[in-house]
């Protein structure tokens, strides 16, 4: 196989979302690999401090929607876009729809255009697996089935920026990818408010608190380590075979949120065990389950990381980030359910 990583020295590439949970690993790797990195990020939801300090990454702040931030960026000529910068997620998008729809929606068209009227080489739009195959999908799910039936604004948004990327790929003949995460968790994600159950267990069981499940505990995800999506990343956005594609990256495996929870607490000696809240009303996916079959054809995905081994490094990032964590974990007054039941708790 071709060494993908080779092709990016020298290359020009921007990260929008590039402080964020997934974005900041990627923009590490790009650096590694000698890329001249752009990140335009707001840091609406991430910190200054999750973009990594290394030669040959340029930090704009700025949102996606302000003409002035997106000319400075374009203005760099980068030959491939990573549009990872997203209203995230579910819950938040409940709560905030309108913004959700600006961001995910408009904010998504407004980087396709630029990357036409730019000419850049390859868009790679991030998409969720975990939102746009709905509820009833078989499993495990295939980039071939979709639903019009979909359970939130940021489902639905994410499903819409898809469809955009097909349009300016149709259209206009942009190399779009279209990658699906599922589930995505490691080193680089901040716990809070609107944030995802494994940095939120983490953050609680190290404070000693309960884990709150909102639901049975037998609900599955497919969980998947960040560094696993990060390698899908820097081959996609090299080899032909993934340009026009769609594809699910995920580990493949179910993991039931009850055995996370003991997981967590065992790791990180929490003796306050776990405590059952109330289901979000959204949330109706009781499994999550991805065949990574088309990825391994297209683009050669291997995602090899144990989820024992990605836990590990990702309680091993909390330890040796503690303070900045603590300093940046956004709880808000409690729209979110789960947090809501936590502090009724406590
Ligand atoms: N984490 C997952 O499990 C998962 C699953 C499926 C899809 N995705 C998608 O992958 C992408 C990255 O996810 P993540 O987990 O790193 O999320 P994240 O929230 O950590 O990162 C998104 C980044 O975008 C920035 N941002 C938000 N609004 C912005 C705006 N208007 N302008 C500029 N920057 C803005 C945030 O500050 C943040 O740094 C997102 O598009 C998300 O929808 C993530």
């Amino acid at each position: 196989m071709m060494n993908y990583l080779e092709k990016y020295a020298g290359q020009v590439v921007l990260v929008t979302g590039g402080a964020g949970a997934i974005g900041s690993n990627l923009v590490r790797a790009l650096a590694v690999a000698g890329a001249q990195v752009i990140v335009l990020d707001d840091l609406s939801s991430a910190e200054r401090w999750n973009v990594p300090s290394l030669p040959g990454i340029l930090f704009v702040e700025g949102d996606v929607l302000d003409e002035v931030k997106l000319k400075r960026v374009f203005f760099e000529r980068p030959k491939i876009v990573y549009h990872l910068a997203a209203f995230f997620a579910n819950q938040n998008s409940v709560d905030h729809p309108e913004r959700d729809l600006m961001v995910n929606g408009m904010g998504t068209l407004r980087l396709l255009e630029y990357s036409v009227f730019t000419g850049v080489e390859r868009f790679l739009y991030a998409s969720s697996g975990c939102s746009i195959y709905g509820s009833n999908a078989p499993f495990p799910l295939k980039e071939e089935f979709m639903s019009m039936h979909l359970s939130t604004p940021y489902q639905v948004t994410k499903m819409l920026g898809e469809l955009y990327c097909n349009f300016f790929h149709n259209h206009h003949a942009l190399k779009v990818v279209k990658p699906r995460f599922f589930n995505s968790y490691g080193p680089g994600e901040v716990p809070g408010q609107y944030r995802n159950v494994i940095p939120n267990f983490i953050y609680w069981a190290m404070k000693g608190q309960p884990l709150p499940l909102t639901g049975t505990g037998e609900e599955t995800r497919d969980f998947t380590y960040v560094g696993d999506i990060v390698d899908a990343l820097l081959r996609a956005g090299i080899m032909e075979s993934a340009v026009g594609q769609e594809f699910n990256l995920a580990s493949g495996a179910e993991t039931r949120i009850l055995d996370l929870a003991e997981m967590i607490n065992e790791a990180t000696g929490n003796k306050a065990g776990i405590r059952f809240a109330q289901r979000r009303k959204w949330d109706t996916k009781s499994r999550l389950l991805a065949s990574v079959d088309h990825a391994r054809d297209l683009i050669g995905y291997n995602p090899n990381t144990s989820f024992d081994q990605g836990l590990k490094h990702t309680i091993q990032w909390f330890h040796e980030n503690c303070d900045r964590i603590e300093a940046s974990a956004r709880f808000g007054p409690g729209i979110s359910s789960a947090v809501r039941e936590m502090e009724k708790a406590t």
